[in-house]
Parts: C-alpha cells; structure tokens; sequence
C-alpha cells in the first residue's frame, strides 16, 4: 500500500429541505455573499427564490449566466471583479459542477493580485481563498467534495483542473429533490462522469481489495440507480443513492493507498469538451470502452477480469480473455441503453481536428506517466476508435 495524507473538510448537509440551515451555516462566513449560478435552471425550480429569501438578512451580489464547460473569460473575470468591487466575504455556488467549479476559480482569484490565470494554471500558487459554499442542483462532478475545479479558455482550446486544498467547498447542501428535473441527456452524462471517475481509480497497478469494494459497489449503485432516475426522474431514493455515489467519485477516497491511474480518460476528454464543447459525461462514455480495449494486454487482463465478474456478474468460470471483452463490451452497451451517444460524430467531432487534439493531450496531460502510458499515437488511436 502506498504512503498518503488525507483531509476532507468539506460539511455534508445531506436530504431533503436542509436548505433551510443555510442561514446558520453562511452567517459565520460573513455578510456579503457573491451568489452563482447558471442559465436558469434554478430559477425555474423555485430554488433561487427560496435562496434569495433565506438570505435576506445578507447582502446578495450575483454572477448569472455560467456556461457548461465554465469559461474563465467572461465568468472567472467577471466573478473575480464583482469579488474585488463589492469586497465579497462568501462565495454561494447553487447549481452543477460547472457553476461550482467556476465559483472556486473565483475564490482563488479574489484573493490574488494578479491574473487569475497564473493560479489556474499553476505559475503562481494561491495563498488565499474565500470561502465557498454551495447548493448542488445536479449529480455528476464531486465538485461539492473535493478540492478541484475545471476551468476552460477557449482561445487557447485549454480546459484545466485546476486543484487546490484552499478550494474545498466549507459546506456542500445536497438534496436530491433539486436533480428531480435534470433531463435524461444530463442524468445520463452525469452516471458517465460518475462511473468514470470511479474507474479512473479502479484500473491502477496497485490496489487494496477495500478500494476495489468500493468502487465495485459504487459501479453496481450508479447503473442501477442511475437507471431509474433515468426512468423515473422523481424517484427520490434513487435520485438519492446516485447523488451520494457522485459525491464520494472525485475526492481521492477511493484511492487511498492505491497507486495512481493518471486519469487517462479525462486527459483525453478535456481536449474534446475544450475543442468541441461537448458534455463532459458523453465525452468519457464515448472514450471509455476505446480506452479500455486499447489497454487490454497480458499485463491489465486481470484487472478487467476482476472488473467484469465483480461489476457485471461475469462468470468467472469463462477464458479470462472472454470476460474481459464482454466487460468492455457490457460498459458500451450500459452507456448506449441509458440514451448516451456512443460516437464522436454524433456530438459533432469528426476527423478533422483529431491530430491536434492528439498532439494536445499528450503535451498538456502528462498521460507517459499513466497506468497504461500514452503517447500521441495511443491517444490518437483512441480517438479514432471513438469516431
Ligand atoms: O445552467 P443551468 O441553467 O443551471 O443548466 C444546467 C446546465 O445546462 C443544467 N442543470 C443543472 N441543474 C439542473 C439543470 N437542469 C435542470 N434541473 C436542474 N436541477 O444542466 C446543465 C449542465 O450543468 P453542468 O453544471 O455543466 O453539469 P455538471 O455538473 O455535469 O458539470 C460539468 C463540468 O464539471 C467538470 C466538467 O469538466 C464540466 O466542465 N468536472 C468537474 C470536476 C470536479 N470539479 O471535480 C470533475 C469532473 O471530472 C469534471 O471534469
Ligand atoms: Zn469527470
């Protein structure tokens, strides 16, 4: 097992209407609250009203309209400006990962003189962060648990995940019965986000059999509730379990002691979200099964055989080479059912750019060093793979 230190600081406030505690969990942060969010799904769903009057003793400054994929020009400029003008003390992130992690790029960047880049883009290291707290409206990310935020710039097509233990959310709302009206497209993504983040710490040299339960149950609970909320988008308890399993995805939990993936999957789907603009969750269920099948070797074969019995009830009595394809296979057809494109050229990637994004990805994400290395010519065959 390897060496690791671990601190999560971050306060759950889990179920249904603890959004009430907002006030009492805010109040000692400070008065002046930047509020963030996105398009206007939370309008429509009552939340920012009821955030507005459980507030009303705060001052409330506010930075709509943050993108999927948050861009750094306009909404980290601008949130930083509002930060600096109104001499913001708390940041209230309500929405998806992206409003999130666009509000920890803000935190950061309020407390910093400079261009805010320089922290995103680690030349300078933060030394400060407001405090950021949020209400989560989608189920995807484990943004609202860990320590990290992906910020995109899109004249340089760089989308960046940007960590930092100063970004921690202090406190993370979740109740499910805000995911109610995410659509299928959305849930669909978000089970993919979820699943991947699992596997990108799954599939390493070195795991603890704890780990593997983990994260084995953890596959097992986001297909089958990930499924129902699909079906039935107001079933809580699924709605619930789904939410949970996206928390615990992202914030190394299910990785300690192991040896490191490198995220090999989201090195490559960085680029296609930068690139392309896509949704993050299509873009890694589109990869994944082609990342998978490009790694399989005597070397990582026990590994997907483990994988293919424990996660989809594979019979472990079968050639070891059989289950691992039919595991790979299992995890395409999982992401087909639940309505996911499985083809770049059905969200609008074709070949034309696939050699820059290649040559991209293997500059920027450091993927030699992955469990299964890749150089440009293993990413670019995964990318034509996934045409
Ligand atoms: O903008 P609004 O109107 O709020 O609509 C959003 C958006 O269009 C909508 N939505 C959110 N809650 C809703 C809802 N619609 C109806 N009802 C609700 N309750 O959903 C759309 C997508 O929202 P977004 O926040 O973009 O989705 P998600 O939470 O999947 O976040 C994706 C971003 O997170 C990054 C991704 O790269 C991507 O930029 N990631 C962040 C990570 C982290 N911080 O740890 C890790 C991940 O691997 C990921 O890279
Ligand atoms: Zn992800």
């Amino acid at each position: 097992m390897q060496n690791f230190e671990y601190c999560t600081p971050t306060r759950l406030i889990f179920g249904k209407g603890v959004v009430e505690k907002l006030p009492a969990v805010m109040a000692p942060l400070g008065k002046k609250v930047l509020l963030t969010y996105g398009g206007g799904s939370i309008k429509k769903i009552g939340l920012y009203q009821k955030v507005l009057e459980l507030l009303k003793n705060f001052e409330v400054v506010e930075l709509p309209g943050i993108q999927p994929n948050p861009k750094y020009d306009p909404s980290v400029l601008d949130g930083v400006r509002l930060c600096k003008e109104h001499k913001i003390d708390v940041i209230l992130s309500v929405g998806g990962g992206s409003v999130l992690d666009c509000s920890k790029a803000i935190a950061a960047g309020a407390c910093y003189d400079g261009d805010p880049w320089d922290l995103i883009s680690y030349k300078v290291k933060a030394k400060a962060a407001l405090p950021i707290v949020d209400i989560l409206t989608l189920a995807a990310t484990g943004s609202e648990f860990d320590a990290g935020g992906v910020i995109s710039r899109t004249e340089t097509n760089d989308k960046i995940g940007y960590i930092d233990p100063l970004l921690y959310p202090v406190a993370s709302f979740l109740d499910p019965t805000y995911t109610f009206t995410v659509s299928k497209k959305q849930t669909a993504a978000g089970v993919a986000d979820a699943m991947n983040h699992v596997m990108e710490q799954y599939f390493v040299e070195d795991a603890t059999l704890l780990n593997d339960g983990f994260c084995e149950s953890m596959l097992r609970s986001l297909m089958v509730n990930g499924r129902k909320c699909i079906e039935n988008p107001e079933d809580y308890t699924a709605r619930a379990e789904m939410m949970l399993c996206c928390t615990y995805g992202c914030n190394r939990i299910l990785s300690l002691g192991n040896s490191q993936s490198g995220w090999p999957c989201h090195g490559i789907e960085h680029a296609l979200s930068a690139y392309y603009d896509i949704t993050h969750g299509e873009g890694l269920a589109i990869i994944t099964p082609r990342w998978m099948k490009h790694i399989l070797s005597e070397r990582t074969l026990d590994r997907f055989v483990k994988y293919g019995v424990n996660v989809f009830g594979i019979d472990p009595s079968r050639d070891k080479w059989e289950i691992a394809r039919k595991a790979i296979d299992m995890t395409y057809d999982f992401f087909k059912s639940i309505g996911i494109p499985m083809t770049l050229r059905e969200v609008g990637i074709d070949e034309s750019r696939l050699d820059e994004m290649a040559h991209h990805i293997a500059v920027n994400e450091g993927l030699d060093e992955a469990y299964v290395p890749l150089d440009e010519k293993g990413i670019k065959d995964i990318l034509v793979a996934s045409l």
